[in-house]
Formats: C-alpha cells, structure tokens, sequence
C-alpha cells in the first residue's frame, strides 16, 4: 500500500474526471490516495505522500492549464525533492497540435526528472483523436502500473 498524492489541470474538464477516477480505483486497490485541486504545494506536503500522479491536460501551445500551472511554478521554485518517493504521468492531449502533443506533460516530466524521484513507468500520453474515453487507458495504465506499489 502507498500513501498518493494526485495532483490535476484541467481546462474542460476531462483530465479532472480522470484523476478523480484514478484516485477512486487507487483506493479500491487499497492505497491511501488523495486528489489535489487545485493544488498546492503547502497540502501536499503535508500530505507526505509516497508517490505524485500528476494527470494533465495540455492547452495553448503546449502549456499548462491555468489550474495546475500555480502548482507547476511552486514545485519548480521550491524544488521539493522526491527523494526515495515515486512518481508518474498521464496526459491528455491531441496530436493533431504536432510537436505539442501532451506538451504539458512532458514540461512535468523534465521539472520530475530534475527531483530524484523513481519515475514508475512511461509517461501516458493519452490522444483525444483516438479516444473519446480517457478514463478507458487511463485506468489500464493504473492497473498495469499501480497495483503493487509500495512506495
Ligand atoms: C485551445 C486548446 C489548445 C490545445 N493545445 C494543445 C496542445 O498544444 N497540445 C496537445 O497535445 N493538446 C492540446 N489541446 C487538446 C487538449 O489537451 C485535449 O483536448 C484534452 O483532452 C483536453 O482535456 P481537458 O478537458 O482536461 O482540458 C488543446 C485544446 C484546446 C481547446
């Protein structure tokens, strides 16, 4: 059992969804999970979660959506390591915007990478050309990946 944070940005709601169906079924397999939103840096701390689930959107050109990027520029300041902690990554994008497909998660990415954390599987990129129902992928990457996580 691990104790996730689940942090989540969001511009029309999908990716919101998302995390809250993630977070649901995370505790079903018997984590102690908790949805951030909007997140802030102070709870999640206080949280002292083992694991981050960023679950996020991508709007404008690659950017964070508005209710995760306060988050996103807090972690950058403040730089709180994960050290011995995990992390990972779903994203929401559309791949007919080219090289900013799932920009926001990969601006994740690069920032969690920097953190010492153990990134617990490639990051998922999920393609709204593709898909209409990210829960759907979303939610066999879970299974794939967070069934037996202990930290
Ligand atoms: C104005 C706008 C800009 C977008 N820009 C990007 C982008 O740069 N890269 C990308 O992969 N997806 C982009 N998208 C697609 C969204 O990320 C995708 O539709 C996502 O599923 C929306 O999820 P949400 O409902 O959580 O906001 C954009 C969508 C809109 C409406």
């Amino acid at each position: 059992m691990a104790k996730i944070a689940l942090m989540t940005g969001t511009v029309y709601g999908s990716a919101l969804e998302v995390a809250s169906q993630l977070q649901q079924r995370l505790v079903g397999l018997g984590h102690q999970a908790q949805l951030f939103y909007p997140a802030k840096l102070n709870e999640v701390r206080q949280f002292d979660a083992d694991h981050w689930l960023i679950v996020t959107s991508t709007t404008g050109q690659g950017d964070i959506p508005d209710d995760l990027l306060p988050f996103f520029l807090q972690v950058n300041n403040e730089f709180p390591l994960l050290t011995g902690k995990s992390w990972g990554i779903v994203a929401l994008g559309d791949s007919s915007y080219g090289d900013t497909f799932c920009g926001a998660g990969r601006q994740w990415r690069e920032l969690l990478l920097q953190l010492n954390g153990n990134e617990i599987a490639e990051m998922l990129c999920i393609d709204a050309t593709e898909t209409l129902l990210p829960e759907q992928p979303s939610l066999a990457w879970l299974h794939q990946h967070y069934q037996h996580l202990t930290l």
